[in-house]
């Protein structure tokens, strides 16, 4: 079993380590060894972090911002301090490459540095009222009590970016992360009480009845927003119960990014920014290039550099450093890209590399895909595995019509050299963020969120505090 000053294994709640009767298995994607036996949360003590955080609400709402900066300021620096432990915890939990592992710790602590001077710059307004004797006052407080539910696929940073919009705001907050990475999410708490965060301020349930803690988290009336990342499918699920109590909700769920190629682009860094887009975490991401769209005059060029591109990428052990793509998280998530591959060939896909891999039970090879659709299966579904489908097409105006036609609206991405082209484009993309000549937009300054069924709320970014912010109207008459 894996020991670290940093392995925590039950839920943190009110400043307590939990532990219960009985136990689950967190294991290594890549040979499903066992890191650790955790707790098994479930409702009770879902309930008690939802009571210990509506406890804790009015003393952390009624510190000065400043102070709950220096406190998140202080969480930030041991996260950093011991990053290299955290990113080792993650790989092994996760799955993903040690430096991709590392890059998420540092990108996960950014949202905490980010927001805790955020806080300090929440400002209200005064208005012209519409006669003498009145004056219009706007002032934002804190939403309350705020619950999370986070997906495996980044178990650090999908909860900071949450986490510390929601602390800065002068909220509390209890999450429940996904139960195959819980360990990077308990380790975050050890850092928060290390920093001095109050008792009941930041809660870390961790349990394997999704079902049932999900339920407590969007129903319980003590909680006043409620925020979520993972598949559209369970978020529309979970905006239903939040209705129940008519919750501030913010949604931010899948995608399925197109990733143009034009033909006045550089293709080089075309292939590029595809390669990093499209196989970061294994193609494990929301914003993951889930489409690439290539002009026909450029097509042939764009397809064998890529090709080559992706034949260097080694796949192994994320603890390796030479490897650049780790396992995927489970065996059935490899089904389902066989699955997906196995329809588009049948459909008149060719593979030009990659397929199933000999390396183990959740390993998957880095595959490219000619001669796709965007009828086909893998061009409507979100693949959430290392497979690059190419479509080709003519126009830009065709380019745009494939690229809109889906459901989804979080990420795209296009190449382009012509400044009128790339205008246009930006513009008419459904998107929420666009990689203009770029393939990683992810960063804690800019708005991370989507349109259409890919959900709603920005995180990050001056915008990140607004999802956990009450405006409040003072009409002050008798003047
Ligand atoms: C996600 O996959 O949900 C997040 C990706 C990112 O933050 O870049």
């Amino acid at each position: 079993m894996y020991q670290s000053n940093l392995l925590k294994t039950g839920s943190y709640i009110n400043g307590q380590w939990l532990s219960s009767a009985t136990y689950f298995e967190v294991t290594n994607p890549f040979d499903n060894s066992v890191l650790a036996n955790v707790s098994n949360a479930g409702v009770t003590e879902t309930e008690q972090a939802v009571v210990a955080a509506k406890i804790a609400l009015r003393g952390w709402s009624q510190k000065p911002a400043n102070e709950r900066a220096l406190l998140m300021r202080k969480w930030f620096d041991l996260v950093m301090k011991n990053q290299d432990e955290l990113a080792e915890l993650l790989t092994l939990e996760q799955g993903k490459p040690l430096a991709e592992a590392k890059g998420e710790i540092s990108y996960g602590a950014s949202f905490i540095e980010w927001f805790a001077e955020e806080g300090k710059r929440i400002y209200g307004d005064t208005m012209q009222a519409p006669s003498n004797d009145k004056r219009i006052v706007v002032i934002k407080q804190p939403v309350g009590v705020v619950a999370a539910i986070t997906p495996w696929n980044f178990p650090n940073a999908m909860i900071t970016r949450k986490a510390a919009a929601a602390l800065a705001a002068g909220c509390t907050f209890v999450v429940r992360p996904a139960a195959l990475t819980p360990l990077s999410a308990l380790a975050l708490a050890e850092l928060s009480k290390q920093a001095g965060i109050p008792d009941g301020v930041f809660n870390v349930v961790v349990g394997t009845d999704s079902r049932a803690m999900g339920e407590v988290l969007t129903t319980h009336p003590d909680v006043a927003k409620f925020t979520f990342t993972g598949s559209t499918n369970v978020g529309k699920t979970l905006i239903k119960q939040c209705a129940s109590t008519v919750k501030k909700v913010s949604m931010e769920l899948g995608g399925n990014a197109p990733f143009i190629v034009f033909d006045d682009a550089d293709i080089n860094a075309a292939v590029q920014g595809a390669v990093v887009s499209k196989y970061r975490n294994a193609g494990q991401t929301c914003v993951c290039t889930n489409r690439i769209l290539v002009q026909e005059s450029v097509l042939k060029e764009f397809t064998e550099k890529f090709v080559i591109a992706v034949e260097a990428l080694t796949l192994g052990n994320g603890l390796d450093h030479a490897v650049n793509i780790g396992p995927m998280i489970s065996t059935s998530a490899i089904d389902e890209v066989k699955q997906l591959v196995a329809l588009s060939l049948n459909a008149g896909a060719r593979l030009l590399t990659g397929g199933v891999s000999e390396q183990g039970s959740c390993f998957y090879q880095p595959t490219v895909l000619a001669d796709v659709t965007n009828e086909m299966a893998i061009a409507a579904n979100e693949i959430f595995g290392p497979v690059a489908p190419i479509i080709s097409f003519k126009t830009e105006q065709e380019a745009l019509q494939i690229a809109n036609d889906t459901e989804y609206g979080l990420a795209a991405y296009f190449y382009a050299r012509d400044i009128g082209r790339v205008w246009r484009i930006s513009e008419a993309l459904e998107f929420g963020m666009i990689g203009i000549n770029e393939g990683i937009i992810s960063n804690a300054a800019a708005p991370f969120g989507g349109m259409k069924q890919s959900g709603n709320g920005r995180e990050g970014s001056k915008y990140g505090l607004d999802d956990y912010l009450e405006i409040k109207y003072l009409c002050m008459g008798g003047i």
